[in-house]
């Protein structure tokens, strides 16, 4: 059985689209732990957020990382950005780092069709400055838990994708 691969990093850096990406090219089944944690809690990230409040949305997270590590083999994991923090991410898998800098992100999520609807699905989006402060602090905190970096600024999720295949040897 091979392991999973988990990919990490900031919001809007494009995690759901890579693991979209490299499960058509690799063959491996891509899941996804915010909509795992919507499924299973049954609301909308953001009505977790308002309704009980960021903690109880790390509970959930931590939830699905058990849950993960026990059950999950051979597939792609998008995270959300803050679920590098739960405790046992590196035993889920191989975990790999999509970096972009704060203002490549905002370009990206503001070039978007619907980029509206993208950051009221994000309410850590919604201050701007408070976003940019968060992205600086946890930038060595990916990079810790991290086996592998990946810069995606200004690169197509062609070219991303590839690069993980590479560089995880998957294939
Ligand atoms: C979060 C990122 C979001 C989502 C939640 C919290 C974070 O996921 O999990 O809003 O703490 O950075 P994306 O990274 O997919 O936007």
């Amino acid at each position: 059985m091979k392991s999973n691969i988990v990919l990490i990093g900031f919001m809007g850096v494009g995690k759901g689209r890579t693991a979209r990406a490299l499960a058509e090219k690799t063959g491996m089944f891509a899941v996804d732990c915010d909509d795992l944690i919507e499924s299973f809690s049954n609301m909308k990230v953001r009505e977790i957020f308002s309704e009980f409040g960021e903690p109880r949305f790390r509970e959930l997270e931590q939830q699905v990382a058990v849950w993960l590590q026990k059950q999950v083999r051979n597939t792609i994991i998008s995270t959300g950005g803050g679920f590098f923090n739960v405790p046992n991410i590196r035993k889920i898998g191989k975990v790999v780092y999509l970096h972009a800098d704060f203002n490549q992100i905002l370009e990206t999520i503001y070039a978007h069709p619907n980029a509206k609807k993208k950051i009221k699905k994000r309410p850590l989006l919604n201050d701007l400055a408070k976003a940019r402060t968060l992205h600086e602090s946890r930038l060595p905190l990916y990079r810790n838990v991290a086996d592998i970096e990946i810069q995606v600024g200004g690169k197509t999720v062609e070219q991303i994708s590839n690069a993980i295949i590479k560089k995880a040897r998957l294939k």
